[in-house]
């Protein structure tokens, strides 16, 4: 495979509303991350995936686009937003923006013009549908939202499309009109030095909603070999695709270099294994852990050589590993955060860190539906309520689950806010900032932050970290999660305790040359008998 920049390089997430208020406003901004770029260089990011900062009415906190030429003022200015690719790029980072062109806002201009009636110039750029028979919804069809997904309009007596919010209604992408908009404006971006694009829910364009097909349509990937050819194929960029449907078999037709498609993908496997199968995602299970094993273990072979992972256990859409499936108590916040570093960045793919996880930022459960921002959680409060559920049930899959626990302000210090705003935080910080903040970790001996620090500069130091080829040991133990990297004659053994509690290692046929990282001091070096602390995490050279 030809070697591109983005295969050894690690993406950092800026969610920009929670990053960093540069004016008092207690809305994160532009100017505010370009504050914190000498932080982010130090700790070792190549790239960071910037969430929309584009002029939206919020619906959906960005992912609801009223123009998509235009920097939302709460943000800032296109200068600004100029002067953060500039100075970026001076540190050796690419900025790629977020690309969510599913869908624009029912506020963009072309759905406002839409709206007016059947005969608009702008009518067919959005999916419109006659009413049933019997005067009802075109189909069953559901908003990932809640709800149906159409919305019917007075006006011209037909329902418009739209899986997200009602405010965000579905671009038709069967026109080809649409295609040229968005060529044009992606292009517009790629003039601007950037460095790539995450593609929103990408899986959705192909549609068809008349045979109740939302991902994986028959045009899906005709749409993004044209999408290639006519934007950024001409530019050495990288892009990300949101898929939450993909399978191996999906993820090479996106990821094959050969296609001339994308990059990479996000697939969401492993993300849902604490869910009742076919269910919402609010409706939990125990993970299971050889199952976890096996689907990492699918990924990384099944794309080898034909496609390349992506490598992500948290963004602003999915609560904090290290509270999910870690532990966040003082006791084992720090070892756990680092265990799932570990885990995550010895892989083959390109890693996402989400900001905050390099601290151990954790999830902030609430009592009231009153403290919740996001339109997800709400709108399923609402819809289960009225069907007569328990609202402390509720409560409880929104604090397991709810986006808001990744999407609370950034911890930098112990001052009033965290540092993040001298203002009022739109969203209320977690009470625990003066603890879990940038400033205390930092000062720690065994700083999470300098973990990934350490993780990041591995990848850079060693192809092997790149290159190496994935296999998996001890694939049925319940507590273990083993595996080798080797290339060029060299070998590191990856050991994993995942829970809490200790365990033992036992591999008479290996032998350790040296400790190459580990979250623990004075890790044992005797593979035939290693006794490992809870969430020990340990990597190995072998002789
Ligand atoms: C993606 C985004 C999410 C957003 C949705 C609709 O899943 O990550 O935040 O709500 O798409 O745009
Ligand atoms: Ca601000």
């Amino acid at each position: 495979m030809e070697k591109k920049w983005w295969h050894s390089s690690v993406v950092y997430q800026v969610y920009p509303r929670s990053f960093q208020d540069s004016n008092g406003d207690g809305i994160g901004d532009l100017r505010g991350i370009i504050q914190r770029l000498d932080y982010l260089a130090e700790l070792g990011i190549d790239v960071i995936w910037l969430s929309p900062v584009y002029q939206s009415p919020n619906d959906d906190n960005g992912y609801d686009i009223s123009d998509y030429q235009a920097i939302s003022p709460e943000f800032g200015t296109m200068e600004d937003m100029e002067r953060l690719i500039e100075e970026a790029r001076k540190r050796n980072i690419r900025m790629v923006m977020d690309l969510v062109v599913n869908h624009t806002s029912d506020e963009h201009p072309w759905f406002i013009e839409a709206q007016k009636g059947r005969d608009n110039a702008f009518r067919d750029f959005y999916i419109w549908r006659d009413p049933a028979e019997d005067g009802g919804l075109p189909n069953e069809l559901l908003s990932v939202f809640s709800g149906p997904a159409w919305e019917f309009d007075e006006n011209s007596g037909q329902y418009y499309l739209h899986l997200y919010s009602k405010k965000q209604p579905d671009l038709n992408w069967e026109n080809p009109e649409v295609r040229e908009q968005i060529w044009n404006m992606m292009n517009f971006w790629l003039e601007k030095g950037i460095g790539g694009f995450r593609m929103d829910v990408i899986d959705t364009i192909g549609k068809v909603p008349d045979e109740l097909i939302t991902t994986n349509g028959p045009k899906l990937h005709d749409y993004l070999q044209e999408m290639n050819q006519r934007t950024f194929g001409n530019y050495d960029v990288l892009t990300v695709g949101e898929t939450w449907g993909a399978t191996p078999e999906i993820a090479k037709l996106y990821s094959d270099p050969d296609r001339e498609e994308l990059s990479m993908v996000f697939q969401f496997e492993h993300i849902g294994l604490d869910q009742q199968p076919d269910k919402p995602k609010w409706d939990t299970k125990p993970l299971d852990f050889i199952e976890l094993k096996a689907v990492f273990t699918k990924w990384q072979t099944e794309l080898d050589g034909k496609g390349w992972n992506s490598l992500f256990w948290n963004n602003h859409d999915i609560p904090r590993i290290v509270s999910n499936w870690g532990d966040d108590s003082e006791e084992y916040r720090v070892v756990s955060a680092k265990m799932f570093a570990t885990f995550l960045h010895l892989l083959k793919g390109t890693p996402y860190i989400y900001q905050g996880e390099e601290i151990g930022m954790i999830n902030t459960p609430v009592s009231s539906i009153e403290e919740i921002d996001d339109i997800e959680s709400k709108n399923m409060y609402h819809e289960r309520i009225a069907q007569g559920c328990d609202p402390q049930a509720i409560l409880a899959s929104i604090n397991k689950k709810g986006r808001d626990n990744s999407r609370r302000p950034m911890q930098w210090d112990a001052t009033v806010h965290a540092g993040f705003t001298s203002g009022t935080p739109w969203l209320a910080l977690n009470p625990l900032y003066r603890e879990i903040n940038v400033a205390a970790d930092y000062l720690k001996e065994d700083s999470i932050f300098k973990h990934y620090q350490k993780l990041i500069q591995l990848r850079k130091e060693h192809e092997l970290v790149v290159w190496g080829e994935y296999r998996e040991l001890l694939p049925e133990d319940p507590q273990l999660y083993v595996y080798e990297r080797s290339y060029n004659g060299e070998t590191w053994l990856v050991v994993i305790n995942f829970y809490g509690t200790t365990a033992v290692y036992k591999d008479p046929s290996r032998q350790a040359d040296s400790i190459i990282l580990s979250n623990y001091m004075n890790s044992g070096m005797e593979l035939s008998n290693l006794m490992l602390r809870p969430y020990e995490a340990v990597v190995y050279q072998l002789s």
